[in-house]
C-alpha cells in the first residue's frame, strides 16, 4: 500500500517535470523565434519577419497624415507598429535602439459598418506593410527601410526616398517617432537621448 503510494506520486513528480520542462523549451523556442534578428537573402534582400504580431505593440495612428502630396480622399486609415521584443527591451532600459532592431508598420483600412458597430472605426485589412531595420554593420546610415506590398522579401528602399529625410529631420530618437510612442516617449525623455532636431523643432511648444 505505501509502496504502491510513493510509487504514484514519484510518476507524478516525473510527469509533472516532463510537462514543465517542455513547456519551458517551448517557450524559450517561441521567444527565440518571435525575438528574431533580421534575416536576408542572398542578394540582400530582407526577410518579412512573420511573427511580428507577436512583437511588442508601440502604438496606432489613425488617419495620421504628414506627407501633403498622399490624397487619402474618403478612405480611412489605421497604423499600427511594432518593436522586436530584445530591442524593445533594450530601450527600455538605455532610451535607444540597439542593433538589430526591427520596427514594423503595419496599415489597415478603417471600416466603419459592420456587426454591430454604429458609429466610430475598427481596423480591416492589411493595406501596407514597412520594416524599419538598424543593422550597423550593413548599412551605411545604420538604418535602412523595406517595404512589402503581400511579397516574402523586399529590397532596401533606397537612400534617395523621403522616408529617410523625413526620419531625420524630424523624429524622436535615432530616427524612429519615439514622439507617437506613449510608452517609449517619458523613457527616452529621462533618458537624454531625445534628437537634436526634435528638441529644436519642439522648444517652446
Ligand atoms: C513626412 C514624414 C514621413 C515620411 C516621408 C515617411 N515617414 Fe515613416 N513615419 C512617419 C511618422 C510620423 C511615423 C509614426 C507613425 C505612427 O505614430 O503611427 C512613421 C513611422 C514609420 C515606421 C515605424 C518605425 C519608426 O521608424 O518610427 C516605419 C517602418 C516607417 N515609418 C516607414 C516609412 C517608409 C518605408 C517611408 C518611405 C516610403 C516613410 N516611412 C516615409 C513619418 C514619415
Amino acid at each position: 500500500m505505501h509502496t504502491a503510494y510513493m510509487f504514484a506520486t514519484v510518476r507524478t513528480l516525473t510527469l509533472l517535470s516532463m510537462v514543465l520542462f517542455s513547456g519551458a523549451a517551448a517557450l524559450e523556442q517561441n521567444t527565440a523565434q518571435s525575438n528574431s534578428a533580421p534575416e536576408y537573402t542572398s542578394d540582400a534582400r530582407l526577410r518579412f519577419p512573420e511573427k511580428y504580431r507577436e512583437w511588442v505593440y508601440l502604438t496606432s495612428g489613425f488617419d495620421m497624415s504628414y506627407d501633403p502630396a498622399m490624397q487619402m480622399g474618403d478612405q480611412h486609415k489605421f497604423d499600427n507598429v511594432f518593436a522586436n521584443p530584445g530591442a524593445y527591451g533594450s530601450f527600455v532600459k538605455t532610451g535607444t535602439w540597439p542593433d538589430k532592431t526591427m520596427l514594423v508598420l503595419e496599415e489597415r483600412g478603417a471600416k466603419g459598418k459592420g456587426s454591430i458597430n454604429q458609429k466610430g472605426n475598427y481596423q480591416g485589412g492589411i493595406v501596407g506593410l514597412a520594416v524599419h531595420v538598424r543593422d550597423e554593420a550593413r548599412f551605411a546610415g545604420k538604418w535602412a527601410f523595406f517595404g512589402f506590398d503581400g511579397s516574402k522579401t523586399a529590397k532596401m528602399i533606397p537612400l534617395s526616398a523621403d522616408c529617410y529625410s523625413c526620419h531625420a529631420a524630424h523624429a524622436a530618437v535615432d530616427t524612429t517617432f519615439v514622439q507617437f510612442y506613449p510608452t517609449l516617449l517619458p523613457i527616452a525623455t529621462t533618458k537624454g537621448t531625445l534628437a537634436a532636431p526634435y528638441l529644436k523643432e519642439t522648444a517652446g511648444k
